[in-house]
C-alpha cells in the first residue's frame, strides 16, 4: 500500500522517534508499504515519521540508481533502531534531496565515512561501516529518526535562499508525483 508522505511544516518530521521492539504488530507490512512508497515517489530513502509514524524505522532503496550505479544492484535494505556510533574521513559536500521539501536540492556537508549499528527485520543485530553514496543515505535518513531534515545541515546563507520555497511547502503549496499528507491550515 502506497503511504502518503508528510512534507515540511508537519510536527511528525520533528519528534524524537521511539524505538521499536519484537511486539510492534505489523513490522513486516509497515517496511513493505515504506518499499513501495519509495518506489513510487522515486526516492533512495524513506524514515518512518516522513509516513507519519515516531518510531526508528527507515528502509533504503539503492537498487533504484542501480541503472548509474550498478554495484547497488538489488540493495534494498530495512534498518531498524539505527544509531550513528561514530563517523570518519573528511567532510564531503554532495547535493541532497528530501521527499518532505519538494523540490528543494541543495549541497549538504557529511562525514564520509559512518559507523552504524542496528537490528535488521528480524531483529538480528548489526554493526558496519558505510563510506560513499550509503554513508550520504545512511546519515539523511538517521537524522530523521533524530527529528532533524536536510536544511538544518545547510549553511545559513542556503537556507536563506531557500525560505520562500520552504515556506511554500510548509504552507502546501507545491507540486509533486507522489501522494502526500500536507498542512491545510
Ligand atoms: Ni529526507
Amino acid at each position: 500500500m502506497i503511504l502518503p508522505i508528510y512534507t515540511y511544516g508537519q510536527g511528525v518530521l520533528r519528534k524524537e522517534t521511539e524505538e521499536i521492539d519484537e511486539s510492534y504488530e505489523n513490522l513486516k507490512q509497515l517496511i513493505a508499504d515504506m518499499f513501495e512508497t519509495l518506489r513510487k515517489a522515486e526516492g533512495v530513502g524513506l524514515a518512518a515519521p516522513q509516513v507519519g509514524l515516531p518510531i526508528r524505522v527507515m528502509v533504503v532503496d539503492l537498487d533504484a540508481v542501480s541503472d548509474d550505479m550498478p554495484e547497488f544492484k538489488g540493495y534494498l535494505k530495512a534498518y531498524i533502531n539505527p544509531y550513528i556510533e561514530e563517523t570518519d574521513g573528511e567532510l564531503v559536500p554532495y547535493e541532497e534531496g528530501c521527499l518532505s521539501f519538494p523540490g528543494i536540492h541543495e549541497k549538504v556537508n557529511r562525514p564520509s565515512k559512518v559507523r552504524v549499528s542496528w537490528v535488521d527485520e528480524d531483529f538480528n543485530e548489526h554493526d558496519e561501516w558505510f563510506e560513499g553514496f550509503p554513508a550520504r543515505v545512511m546519515q539523511h535518513e538517521i537524522d530523521h529518526l533524530d527529528g532533524k531534515c536536510f536544511i538544518d545541515r545547510m549553511s545559513p546563507l542556503r537556507r536563506q535562499m531557500n525560505k520562500k520555497a520552504l515556506s511554500n511547502i510548509a504552507a502546501g503549496k507545491f507540486n509533486c508525483d507522489y501522494k502526500v499528507k500536507i498542512n491545510r491550515k
